[in-house]
């Protein structure tokens, strides 16, 4: 099995004759064109229908494809992909705590070099993390995933890398299905007044200098309303009730890290000034009234702008002016 797929290259090769096909191919025929025995050809088969692909057997006629996995699957996120580096490596695990975890013990084995762009996918995780500590509560049907990055601008710049998270699963949201994400301070996605996807940026640094940088990306995707957990503070939608059906994951994230990979491009040019205002033109947070929460105060006034670091500007009724790195944000 290679790293991280559940899908030998012999059932990707059987699974990629199946596709190209419409209507049924014997297994005599999936033989001679794998170079495999024909009961290799139906364990392979087997395998595939266990990752969730509908496979219909005949004994007269062969085999045939009726419907893709519903699993977030490399080979299906690969089929939709048109970056350069972003996602050319990706990682599945049915299960695991944190992808962000995952990526951590990755690059503490090896230099984080050899990681960039890749990226760490789960179908469901049971210790997520979210924002200021907060258990970031990942059930299977949504998009739960860690891009390894080693970025070469300066530290204080590294808030542009999550704007250009922020902007491209907006910008997704609104390409695919013309819903108007938009985006809470610091990088919360919103639909209407709910929260729909949130990111976390975990830096591995010494110095001004940078190891590497791994940007969790959660995204309630296709969850069931009775599996969302919503809190008092953060009332939380998903992809697939504000659409009314099931999302096609895979053409989602791929689309998405399209979408991001252009943005960080930028970044790394130093573009910071196109990435600020693609943001504002984004954002539901400047022009408004907010409260914001600190874990030693809170206070309210009017978010007036964000400044080159990406803190935010608010004005105090007492007309003082305040810059805020980090805590939340309440409309
Ligand atoms: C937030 O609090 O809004 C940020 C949530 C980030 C969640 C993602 S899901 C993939 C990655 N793995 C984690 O444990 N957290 C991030």
């Amino acid at each position: 099995m290679r790293k991280g797929n559940p899908m030998n290259e012999t059932s990707e090769k059987i699974l990629e004759i199946l596709e190209r096909q419409s209507g049924p191919i014997s297994g005599e025929k999936i033989s001679e064109m794998t170079g495999i025995t024909r009961s290799a050809v139906w364990k392979n088969i087997n395998e595939l229908k266990e990752l969730g692909y509908s496979i219909e057997s005949t004994k007269s006629k062969g085999y045939e494809l009726k419907e893709s996995t519903p699993k977030l699957l490399p080979h299906e996120i690969k089929k939709y992909l048109k970056t350069d580096f972003i996602g050319k490596d990706i990682r599945y695990f049915k299960n695991t705590p944190s992808t962000t975890w995952v990526a951590k013990d990755l690059c503490s084995k090896k230099d984080a070099e050899n990681f960039n762009g890749t990226i760490l996918i789960a179908e469901e995780q049971t210790g997520g993390v979210g924002r200021l500590g907060r258990a970031w509560f990942s059930p299977s049907g949504g998009i739960w995933t860690t891009i390894i990055l080693k970025p070469t601008i300066p530290i204080d710049k590294l808030f542009f890398v999550t704007m250009s998270a922020s902007i491209a699963v907006a910008r997704t949201i609104r390409r695919m299905y013309d819903i108007g994400a938009l985006i809470k301070w610091p990088n919360d996605i919103y639909i209407g007044d709910k929260k729909v996807s949130g990111i976390l940026l975990e830096l591995a640094a010494e110095a001004d200098q940078i190891h590497y940088c791994l940007l969790g990306i959660g995204i309630d995707a296709n969850i069931k309303p009775e599996d969302l957990q919503c809190s008092l503070q953060t009332p939380i939608t998903s992809l697939n009730i504000e659409i009314g059906h099931d999302i096609d994951r895979a053409k989602f994230l791929a689309t998405m890290l399209g979408e991001f990979e252009r943005r960080y491009k930028l970044v790394e040019e130093g573009e910071y000034k196109a990435i600020s205002r693609e943001w504002k033109s984004l954002s539901l947070t400047l022009e408004k009234r907010v409260r914001i929460t600190t874990p030693r105060r809170t206070f309210e006034g009017e978010a007036i702008d964000l400044d080159e670091y990406g803190a935010l500007i608010i004005k105090k009724d007492n007309g003082k002016v305040e810059r805020i790195l980090s805590g939340d944000c309440t409309p």
